[in-house]
């Protein structure tokens, strides 16, 4: 598969605008959009606070890797990925066998403002379990090829930024 046409994985801690950067990115290519933690929502037909609390979080994660597993081969398609899939060792090495991803890097305290969405993420408790999971993360976001500093820059301005960076 060329390059220019090889999968895009959006990456990065909760609240740094996956779903909705990847959103206008799709449109700004003219490519498909798929997110993950929606997909695996309509196909459990159940919220992820449920999934986490009814199955666990061994259970989720074999969600997303199981969908990421059925991303092999597509092309021209831009992937909004969960604060967790590219954390995990596992996970780095599907995405990375796939497809391109680009790291959406923000401050811990920009990303936890923009996460008073009304989302509840069952991984945000508290804030210093907030602290220690961005921390323990970092390392794994940083490794992502490619990266994008958002501070500042709306979800437009985003993801005109990305397309031009996979030029
Ligand atoms: C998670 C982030 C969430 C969702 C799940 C687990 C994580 O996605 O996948 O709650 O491990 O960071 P967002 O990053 O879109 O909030």
């Amino acid at each position: 598969m060329s390059a220019a046409t090889t999968p895009v994985f959006l990456v990065g801690f909760m609240g740094t605008g996956k779903s909705t950067t990847g959103q206008i990115l799709a449109r700004l290519m003219g490519w498909d959009f798929i997110d993950l933690d929606d997909q695996i929502v309509a196909a459990e037909g159940r919220s992820i606070p449920r999934i986490f609390a009814e199955a666990g979080e061994v259970y989720f994660r074999r969600r997303e890797a199981d969908l990421l597993a059925s991303l092999r081969g597509r092309s021209c398609l831009v992937v909004a990925c969960g604060g967790g899939t590219y954390a995990r060792e596992a996970g780095r090495r599907q995405i990375d066998r796939i497809g391109r991803a680009v790291w959406l890097q923000l401050p811990l305290e920009t990303a936890l403002d923009r996460c008073r969405d009304g989302t509840v993420r069952p991984l945000l408790r508290d804030r210093a379990e907030a602290e220690a999971l961005y921390r323990l993360r970092l390392p794994s976001y940083r490794a992502a090829p490619l990266h994008v500093d958002l501070e500042g820059l709306s979800p437009e301005a985003a993801a005109e930024r990305i397309a031009a960076l996979l030029q």
